[in-house]
């Protein structure tokens, strides 16, 4: 089975970097002009693997070394992925036990069967502030960041020309209502120990994707989700080399699976980056919900593809809660069916467009609660998500029968109610009252078109209607 080739950088930072651009996006526009004539009904695929090919995506699974000589396990393996991520022999305390000591044999073995099979790898992961070494975990300061900069050099350059994609930083927020970076040795560094690591990455391996990876960012509403979107906005705006965003999507235990999750994933790749799920199970492994995030994925034309976090229950990190889409027998699971069934229904995708160089003009949102009167030259509607001590507001502005070319939202703002961050407007105003003003690339609307800008605030959510007026 041949896999069609998903490659659009979003980084061109280098010379290595734009041919590849040039060659990925001519091969891929061929690929998929073949793919677009085949009626997927008509032969429906029968693996995981092949049928996510169909749209030019792949479905993969973690793999942990000691269960390649498990024959059940690797029959399954071979026969329904075409993506590979190592669980755990990627990992800085499996790759670099001691500092300066490299370690790549489990990690290898992983890579040479997948290669071999034509499968792909995401490495994972470079920089965590978990499972870190014992040396590691005593560093601090620039002694410490001078050794995960060498950490990431070397791994990504050991592996270079071998892994697709990597997941270079992982899980560097904090989870709840802060918005704010997780506290961690790495953290304490610097703010910018993330774009530092990213940037070594890229010099490692100009040819790799490089991803920031996390968990609970699947909510659009969440503050650690708009954190997240709002780093990457900053990254591509300021051309440090990111090119996709992975969602972990471990939706078991204290975060379920969002009905907003396709709004999250086309936010994330309307900043011009490729979006992955990239370590998917789901308590008692639902049919539902496995095939609403196969059908989300699908409807987003920069989410790549699927990795599931392991192959049958017994394997799985959260065995107890039989997570996957094969049973400890290695039997399918109602799951399965769903999976496979939405992966044969969704065909094929149009190829991706170029990344925009200027942030969308109207990027996704939720929707207007109520249609807009068409008579005003502009009009706003407010959606609110709210949680104790605080909210994440998205606003959309529509302009009337004519074209604007600029544009005010006016909100009454409960007493004691703060606006702590901004994206897609300009904030400014007073307690009590709050002003929004488009930004350089949102301003322009033609008739009856809209856009959309979000904050997040402390204290009580807005609950008046927006004013708007037009310039
Ligand atoms: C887990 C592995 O599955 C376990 O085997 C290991 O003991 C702990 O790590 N987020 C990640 C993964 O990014 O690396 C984690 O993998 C699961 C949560």
């Amino acid at each position: 089975m041949s896999h069609v080739p998903a490659r659009a950088p979003a980084r061109s930072t280098s010379r290595a970097r734009l041919r590849a651009v040039l060659v990925g996006a001519v091969a891929g526009a061929a690929a998929l002009g073949v793919t677009v004539t085949m009626t997927p009904s008509a032969s429906a695929a029968t693996t995981l693997g092949a049928s996510a090919a169909q749209s030019g995506r792949y479905f993969g699974t973690a793999v942990a070394a000691q269960r390649l000589n498990d024959s059940a396990y690797t029959t399954i393996l071979n026969r329904e992925f075409n993506q590979v991520t190592p669980e755990n022999e990627m990992k800085i305390d499996a790759t670099e036990p001691q500092q300066g000591v490299f370690r790549y044999g489990d990690a290898e073995r992983i890579v040479q069967h997948a290669r071999s099979r034509g499968m792909k790898v995401r490495g994972h992961t470079l920089a965590w502030h978990s499972q870190q070494p014992e040396w590691m975990r005593n560093m601090s300061g620039t002694a410490l960041r001078n050794a995960m900069l060498n950490h990431v050099t070397q791994v990504a350059r050991h592996f270079r020309g071998q892994v697709e994609w990597w997941d270079v930083v992982n899980e560097a927020f904090a989870d709840g209502p802060s918005g704010a970076r997780r506290d961690s040795n790495l953290q304490r560094t610097g703010n910018d120990w993330i774009e530092a690591a990213f940037r070594a990455a890229d010099a490692a391996d100009p040819d790799a994707q490089l991803c920031y990876n996390d968990y609970n960012i699947d909510n659009w509403n969440d503050a650690k989700t708009q954190a997240v979107y709002r780093m990457v906005q900053d990254f591509r705006s300021r051309g440090v080399p990111i090119d996709c965003v992975g969602l972990q999507s471990h939706f078991t235990g204290g975060s379920n699976y969002p009905s907003n999750y396709r709004t999250t994933l086309s936010s994330f790749a309307a900043l011009g980056v490729d979006v992955h799920i990239t370590e998917l199970d789901i308590r008692n492994a639902p049919a539902d919900a496995y095939r609403n995030v196969v059908n989300d994925c699908l409807a987003v034309p920069r989410c790549k593809g699927i990795t599931v976090w392991g192959i049958r229950d017994s394997d799985s990190w959260r065995s107890g809660e039989s997570p996957l889409l094969f049973d400890g027998s290695g039997n399918k699971k109602a799951a399965y069916q769903a999976v496979l069934a939405a992966l044969n229904n969704g065909g094929p995708t149009t190829p991706p467009t170029t990344p925009p160089t200027t942030p969308p003009s109207t990027p996704p949102s939720t929707p207007p609660s109520s249609p807009p009167p068409g008579n005003a030259r502009c009009t706003a509607s407010v959606s609110v998500d709210s949680w104790t001590g605080g909210f994440v507001a998205t606003v959309r502005v529509t302009a009337g029968s004519t074209a604007i070319t600029g544009w005010n939202v006016g909100l009454a703002l409960p007493a004691g109610t703060g606006v702590t961050n901004t994206w897609n407007a300009q904030h400014s105003g007073t307690s009590g009252a709050a002003t929004f003003r488009n930004v350089s690339y949102n301003g322009n609307l033609g008739a009856g078109a809209s856009t959309s800008f979000g904050f997040q605030g402390t204290g009580a959510p807005p609950s008046a209607t927006p004013s708007c007026t037009a310039n």
